[in-house]
């Protein structure tokens, strides 16, 4: 099958991809999230539809998009997207886990808003991390791509360090230390597969980096059955 005039590598595959923050509520009013606007994991998601694949985007809170043509999901906390993304991975190809996931959670949301004087502490429990558990879980035939967002020196060690950590095939490492990425439509950083091979990315547009995780996922995924 022909898409835009290119042979579309991934027909017949499902991809499953994270995308935005996920989001911890305090009490009524309040919450724990993150600035992840979303872009970088739609950009994957719309090359993996160009390229024919039947896409699921488990969504957090994102800027607002419309994608046509994905399943979406939309979830708010860390332990919802988890509930989903392991439904979903049964009879999944690959697991593209974009999301900036909260680490840790209020150990109870109050049903009352807290009074500001009592607003001093906060006590958190750890989130599961969804994608180090799917990676437990992952079949033979499943490809999964992971990504970091590290600060300070040695952001490429950190980056092999998680690859292996995380038990993902793909792993994108990207500087954040002035915060620059998020909401932003270009992306710094570099990509490292667990074969050795690493594509870097200087201000480059999300989708270019998209189109490359698409495309290697496509190799891997056909060296599988074809
Ligand atoms: N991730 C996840 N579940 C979490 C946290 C992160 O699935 N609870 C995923 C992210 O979607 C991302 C990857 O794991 O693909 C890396 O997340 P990161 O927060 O950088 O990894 P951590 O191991 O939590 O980082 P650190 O231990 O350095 O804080």
């Amino acid at each position: 099958r022909e898409i835009s005039g290119r042979s579309a590598r991934l027909v017949g595959r499902k991809v499953v991809v994270t995308t935005g923050g996920t989001m911890e509520s305090i009490d009524p009013v309040r919450f724990i999230g993150n600035r992840s606007s979303g872009r970088q994991g739609l950009a994957i998601a719309y090359e993996a539809l160009r390229e024919g694949a039947e896409v699921t985007v488990v969504s957090g809170i994102t800027e607002e998009y419309e994608l046509s043509a994905i399943n979406r999901i939309d979830v708010k906390t860390a332990q919802e997207m988890q509930q989903v993304v392991s439904a979903e991975m049964e009879g999944a190809d690959a697991l593209v886990m974009a999301a900036a996931v909260a680490d840790a959670r209020p150990e109870q949301i109050e049903v009352e808003k807290i009074n500001k004087g009592e607003l001093t502490k906060l006590a958190l429990i750890k989130n599961p991390d969804i994608l180090a558990e799917a990676s437990r879980l992952k079949k033979g035939n499943q490809i999964f791509v992971g990504f970091a967002a590290e600060t300070g020196d040695g952001i490429r060690e950190k980056g092999l360090k998680k690859l292996h950590s995380k038990g993902v095939d793909l792993l994108y490492v990207t500087d954040v230390s002035d915060g620059k990425v998020f909401g932003e439509t270009e992306t710094t950083g570099v990509l490292l597969s667990k074969r050795g091979t690493e594509w870097e990315f200087r201000a480059a547009d999300k989708h270019e980096l998209g189109r490359r995780i698409v495309s290697e996922l496509a190799m891997e995924l056909a060296k599988f059955n074809g």
